[in-house]
């Protein structure tokens, strides 16, 4: 009988493996309990997407312009009042960081942070509603009975949390970490590191913020029975080793995260996942940066709607920031200073935004190996790709870069239309990114 019973498993294990998709293990294909949670998932995503997105893409630019007027006009303010107390100035650069980086009391207000996202991940209040939960433990040694105290136990409660630190920390997770809706991730005040072990996985959840944290140096994960909730845990199959793989999930912001050599992407974000803001980020050291949409058939990407805002794409990069599929992702205000293949790109019509950002080609050393254009169709005839809509607007073209835009002409744009606003140019780009990536915020100081 035992014997009769390992073959069964063997051969669970098998099949299970045989249907794996790209990104996280497909136990939910034969356990009802995930395919509830895909069920309700998808719900979700459909009510999450907008059906005029360039409203979105306005409110956006109209914040940066916004807040650009106030730092100017608050910088005299400040000067003024430095003089009497000995406060440092306020670092803020775009619409997100002004809107909390300026409070001292930051720390006693964390909370504040969600009525400053921007973009298609705007409505995402993560823990809002629920307790502070600290994570004092850096270890991850029970994957199905998480020790309270870790990390793995806070993202697995059922209740909403927003999640702090003790103390600076580096958590190297056993396998990939299953994270539940209505969860805050806020590394604030700290250094904290999720390294050399498993993936962030956001699957068939909602309303997640993944905040100053370092992620870096991710492995594959060989799988294994993994707790995904207080009322579950299950069988898992491999997991890619991305940063973060976000897999049919709504109303997710990553926001002033470092991340840098994971072993598949830095951030994939697939499976219809939609309302995604991912910004003020810094990425290095990596091949292929973010996929968004995984496969050509999977035309649910469709209603995938990305903002990628304020980030800085630096050392080391070689592609696909984005490469993306089907869906409408505003690329806005990003510094792209390293690329070795190129920076935005995808096929099966995907609609890519540009806007105001600064891209500069690495040099042309090798007439073999000119990288100079920003772009790249996969797989397409030109008679085909000049039908998607690729625009850039007010980006910033350095060292012979060039961006080949494509789709109907110009004047025809609902953003095109006088009642919306130009987006900041390229030239600011420097400025509005200077503080990408993890902060060193102080208790009781602006940051
Ligand atoms: C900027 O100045 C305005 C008006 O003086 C003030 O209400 C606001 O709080 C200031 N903002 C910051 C972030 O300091
Ligand atoms: C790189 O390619 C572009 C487009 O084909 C071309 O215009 C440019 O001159 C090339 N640069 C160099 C240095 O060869």
């Amino acid at each position: 009988m035992g014997m009769l019973n390992g073959l069964l498993y063997f051969l669970i294990i098998l099949i299970q493996t045989s249907i794996a998709v790209e990104g996280v293990g497909v136990e939910e294909y034969v356990d009802e309990w995930w395919q509830n949670r895909e069920s309700e998932a998808r719900a979700k995503a459909l009510d999450a997407y907008h059906p005029e997105p360039f409203s979105v893409v306005d409110h956006l630019n109209r914040k940066v312009h916004t807040a650009f007027a106030e730092m100017e006009g608050n910088k005299t303010n400040n000067r003024r009042e430095l003089r009497h107390k000995k406060r440092g100035p306020c670092l803020a650069t775009n619409p997100i960081d002004w809107c909390w980086r300026c409070d001292p009391n930051w720390a006693k207000t964390r909370k504040k942070l969600v009525d400053c996202v921007i973009g298609f991940g705007r409505k995402t209040i993560g823990g809002k509603k629920g307790k502070f939960y600290t994570v004092t433990d850096a270890s991850d040694n029970d994957l199905v009975n998480p020790k309270p105290g870790t990390l793995r136990y806070a993202v697995t409660r059922d209740e909403p949390l927003w999640i702090i630190f003790a103390r600076s920390m580096v958590i190297k997770l056993n396998e990939e970490l299953i994270v539940t809706s209505y969860k805050t991730i806020d590394g604030r005040g700290h250094q904290v590191h999720i390294a050399y072990g498993g993936q962030i996985t956001v699957q068939f959840v909602e309303h997640v913020i993944i905040h100053s944290l370092h992620i870096h140096d991710q492995k594959r994960g060989e799988g294994g029975m993994i707790r995904s909730s207080v009322k579950h845990y299950g069988m898992r199959t491999f997991s890619d080793g991305d940063g973060i793989n976000i897999f049919g999930s709504t109303n997710i912001w990553v926001d002033h995260v470092s991340m840098s050599n994971c072993m598949d992407g830095l951030i994939d974000v697939i499976q219809s996942s939609t309302a995604i803001t991912i910004s003020n980020s810094h990425f290095t050291e990596h091949d292929e940066v973010m996929l968004f949409g995984a496969h050509d058939e999977y035309s649910e990407d469709k209603i995938m709607q990305i903002t990628l805002a304020f980030n800085h794409f630096g050392k080391g990069l070689k592609q696909r920031m984005p490469r993306g599929r089907y869906g409408f992702f505003h690329v806005v205000n990003n510094d792209y200073t390293h690329w070795l293949m190129y920076a935005v790109g995808g096929n099966q019509n995907p609609t890519i935004i540009s806007q105001g950002n600064r891209f500069k080609a690495p040099p042309v050393t090798n007439p073999k190996h000119n990288a100079s254009e920003v772009t790249k169709r996969e797989f397409t005839e030109e008679s085909i790709w000049k039908d998607w809509l690729w625009k850039s607007e007010n980006d910033l073209l350095l060292n012979h870069a060039f961006f080949i835009q494509s789709g109907p002409k110009k004047y025809t744009l609902p953003y095109s239309r006088k009642d919306l606003i130009q987006p900041k140019h390229g030239n600011y780009v420097h400025q509005i990114t200077r503080y990408a990536g993890t902060l060193p915020c102080k208790e009781n100081k602006p940051c």
